[in-house]
């Protein structure tokens, strides 16, 4: 069948914005992004730059946003696009610096992975519970809890959809959060707390506003959003409870139990009780919101069988149910 795709090219040398350059091609009608894009290389534009290694969605180097969506170009079918989106556009991954048409320089990304140690970390002369032969395995039991996590091929993919890594620089981002619930859940790991306590700040796992796009991107099934999850819930069951997010939760929790459903009237009033001076800051927009008749009501009575949703809430466990 016969096909165009639009590249967007970037040559930094010539001081151009990118532009998108056109190429018509005849493929096989079950030829992959990847495929046709070596196509072009091998037959019409040898400068066309992009990274690829295994053409099997193993090595994670192609990835690229293909009609606006991150993921690898060798496991995006060009038919399907076309049945989706009727063209094909590709671009280079977003939140990193383009070195060349769709290559990208993936140091922003790389240090973020590694400030979060991606390594066990084990105390001299500690040794663990179970027995030791020549490695120090996991029980199965963490193996299974991790293996989604274990997963992740470091595409890059969730970095460049991340809604938060494109406003906020210091955002860790999903992939690293991802890793870094890795070594927290394992079990031969000396430094859970150390490092949940420096994930609890601006950049670590609060900041993720839970939009669900790394989990869409993600070519492997790693869920990073749940896993950033559950460092929160393991920060809070560690008695890391000192910060809006976590008391957003408790608070969320508290309602929810009392009244059956979420007041969103007396959310903000239970978040900034311990801090007076944070609340005067948002009187002026309560005002402006009650003036429009856009505030909700502080008081609401309880539901009907609200017992049954706290029975719910005490079968599942407070504090897991977020
Ligand atoms: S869920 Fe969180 S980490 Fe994932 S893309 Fe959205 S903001 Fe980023
Ligand atoms: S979590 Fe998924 S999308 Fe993100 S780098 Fe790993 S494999 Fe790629
Ligand atoms: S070329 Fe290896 S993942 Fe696509």
């Amino acid at each position: 069948m016969r096909i165009e795709i639009q590249i967007q090219r970037f040559d930094p040398d010539n001081g151009q914005e990118p532009t998108y350059e056109s190429f018509r091609l005849e493929v096989p009608r079950h030829i992959t992004v990847l495929d046709a894009i070596i196509q072009i290389k091998d037959e019409q534009d040898g400068s066309v730059t992009f990274r690829r290694s295994c053409r099997s969605a193993i090595c994670g180097s192609c990835a690229m946003r293909i009609n606006g969506r991150s993921g690898l170009a060798c496991d995006t079918l060009v038919v399907d696009e076309l049945d989706r989106f009727g063209e094909i556009k590709v671009q280079p991954l977003a939140h990193m610096p383009v070195l060349r048409d769709l290559a990208v320089d993936m140091t922003p990304f790389w240090n973020r992975i590694e400030s979060v140690k991606p390594w066990v970390e084990r105390e001299e002369g500690t040794e663990p519970e179970w027995p030791v032969e020549k490695e120090t395995l996991m029980p199965q039991s963490f193996v299974d809890e991790l293996d989604d996590v274990s997963r992740c091929i470091m595409c890059m993919a969730c970095f460049s959809a991340c809604e938060i890594a494109e406003v906020d620089d210091d955002f860790l981002g999903p992939a690293a959060l991802a890793k870094a619930y890795r070594m927290v859940a394992d079990p031969r790991d000396c430094e859970t707390g150390e490092r949940l306590s420096k994930l609890n700040e601006h950049g670590g796992y609060w900041d993720c506003t839970r939009c669900n796009q790394c989990v869409e991107a993600c070519p492997k099934d790693v869920k990073p959003m749940e896993a950033i999850v559950s460092l929160r819930r393991e920060a809070i069951n560690s008695g890391l409870t000192d910060t809006v997010g976590s008391r957003h939760i408790t608070e969320f929790l508290n309602i929810v139990r009392q009244e059956g459903r979420l007041n969103e009237g007396r959310m903000p009033l239970k978040m900034k009780m311990s801090q007076p001076m944070e609340l005067l800051k948002i009187m002026p927009m309560a005002m402006k919101m009650l003036a429009k008749g856009k505030l909700p009501m502080p008081i609401h009575p309880p539901i009907p069988r609200v017992r049954e949703v706290r029975r719910i809430m005490d079968a599942k466990g407070k504090g897991e149910s977020k």
